[in-house]
């Protein structure tokens, strides 16, 4: 792997994990005004400062007037310059040509005699004048790019776009990476101004646009919330059977907090929600299930054993109670652990749950618990102002339980009340859905306030039984 060239660039090196693979041409493409030179002069003036010497080539604009532009964001050109850290220099595109692809031109010297190891060209645009042959053009520009990379510098290479829906430029495809920076009307509210990183051979990088402010120290970026990776200790939390959700969801699953499934009615989630039960199953965690209508017992048996969990023998070892809330039968595997609450009306149902569970719990604190139920299911059972009604008080008493509860919830059959209150009251939201092409899945809540990036969801043959791109 290539050594990584710091920016010195508030927020870009975190954004490409370290920073430029030295040696790699970049193109800063932007509207004027920008900062596309603000950020060409932070990036030699930080490598100017640690060991790395820089030249400024400019094609348009003269020295004093870089100098007194930059003055502004407290850059003292001059001084670095005296101290032959740093060199602006004008010159038209044509002599630069010239003297780069002779040996010993006035580019090789420059080269030299500063041991520059970074250079910015400003601007490709005006140096695209020089040639109106397209294919000439191109073939100038690889070449112009491979001398750049024969002195080993590290280039950001300007450029000037005037319109958003030009066709591609070659040069996207010819320099190592591209960064645009943009200014957008959001929201048709206010303009933003964002930069994005479209490629950069050699690093991975943090994808998206994310919003930067020009400040008196130069250009600032802010990488969005999703990609500030928290390090936080992660020994007392459980793995969710998924790295990438363990990641979003600050190193894993948590005692006492509730967790809202988002889901939609396809049989994914159900992976995704048996993967999270059976590695606290795993833990020898005692639980409650409501069963819902949609899934039986003996899928749900049958499911977990893909997971390795054997329910019968499982339910043997451990306090569990399954609450059935229609008139189903239960295997006869499950007699004695399942409490049929299909006769109870609504009031005597709140008893059964708030005292009759929570005097189980209670009774047998010395092992975590965690419940799971389906809200859909309550609310078409027993009605939306019920459940309304009941939740505030039942996640009460997890809280006083510390039990975990996982809440799954179809939210396109929910009233938009009743999808407000189980998202205040969730610690964390896990969403998947999905379109006509995949399968979704986002975190959009957690302790820490990460708000993942939606994934999309690749079934694979082992446990559990999905992967997240
Ligand atoms: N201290 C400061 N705080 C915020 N903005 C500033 C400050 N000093 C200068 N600016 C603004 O920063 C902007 C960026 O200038 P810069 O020359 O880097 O843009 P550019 O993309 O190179 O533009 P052009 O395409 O015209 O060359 C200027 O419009 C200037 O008004
Ligand atoms: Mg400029």
């Amino acid at each position: 792997m290539k050594q990584l060239v710091t920016t010195g660039i508030n927020g870009l090196d975190s954004l490409l994990n370290g920073g430029i693979p030295k040696g790699n041409g970049i193109i800063v493409e932007g509207a004027p005004g920008t900062g596309k030179t603000t950020m060409g002069i932070q990036f030699l003036y930080h490598g100017a400062l640690n060991g790395e010497n820089g030249l400024y080539l400019s094609f348009q604009e003269f020295p004093d007037q870089i100098y007194s532009d930059m003055s502004n964001f407290g850059f003292n050109i001059k001084e670095l310059e005296k101290q032959k850290l740093l060199k602006i220099v004008l010159l038209s595109p044509e002599v630069l040509l010239e003297e780069m692809f002779i040996p010993s031109g006035l580019f090789e010297e420059l080269v030299e005699e500063y041991g520059c190891k970074r250079i910015v060209i400003d601007s490709l645009s005006i140096f695209k004048h020089l040639e109106e042959d397209v294919h000439k053009l191109r073939k100038l520009i690889y070449s112009f790019k491979n001398i750049l990379g024969k002195y080993r510098l590290t280039s950001l290479i300007i450029s000037e776009r005037y319109t958003n829906n030009q066709e591609l430029p070659f040069e996207h495809f010819i320099f190592d990476g591209l960064i645009q920076l943009n200014y957008r009307e959001k929201f048709d509210e206010y303009k933003e101004r964002t930069l994005e990183i479209l490629k950069m051979r050699g690093t991975k990088i943090e994808e998206g646009e994310h919003t930067y402010r020009l400040t008196d120290e130069g250009v600032y970026i802010l990488p969005s919330y999703r990609t500030l990776h928290i390090q936080r200790s992660i020994s007392q939390h459980i793995s969710t059977g998924n790295k990438v959700i363990d990641e979003n969801l600050d190193g894993g699953l948590q005692q006492g907090l509730i967790y809202l499934i988002e889901t939609d009615s396809t049989s994914m989630y159900k992976y995704i929600v048996s993967s999270f039960v059976s590695q606290l199953m795993k833990k020898s965690q005692n639980f409650t299930y409501l069963l819902p209508s949609m899934i039986t017992i003996p899928e749900i048996k049958a499911l977990l054993e893909q997971f390795g969990i054997n329910l019968e023998k499982y339910l043997f070892e451990h306090k569990s109670v399954f609450i059935e809330q229609f008139e189903r039968t239960p295997p006869t595997f499950l007699n004695g652990y399942v409490h049929s609450v299909s006769h109870l009306n609504n009031t005597d149902y709140r008893s059964f749950v708030l005292n009759d569970l929570g005097k189980l719990v209670r009774e047998n604190s010395k092992t975590d618990w965690f419940t799971i139920y389906n809200i859909n299911s309550v609310i078409d059972k027993r009605g939306k102002s019920f459940v309304l009604d009941l939740y505030p008080e039942l996640v009460a008493l997890q809280k006083e339980l510390n039990m975990s509860a996982f809440v799954v919830a179809n939210i396109d059959k929910l009233d938009n009340d009743v999808i407000a209150l189980l998202q205040h009251k969730a610690n964390a939201i896990i969403k998947t859905w999905r379109n006509n092409k995949y399968q979704y899945l986002q975190v959009m809540k957690s302790q820490s306030g990460i708000f993942s990036q939606p994934y999309i969801v690749e079934s694979v043959d082992a446990p559990p039984f999905f992967r997240l791109i």
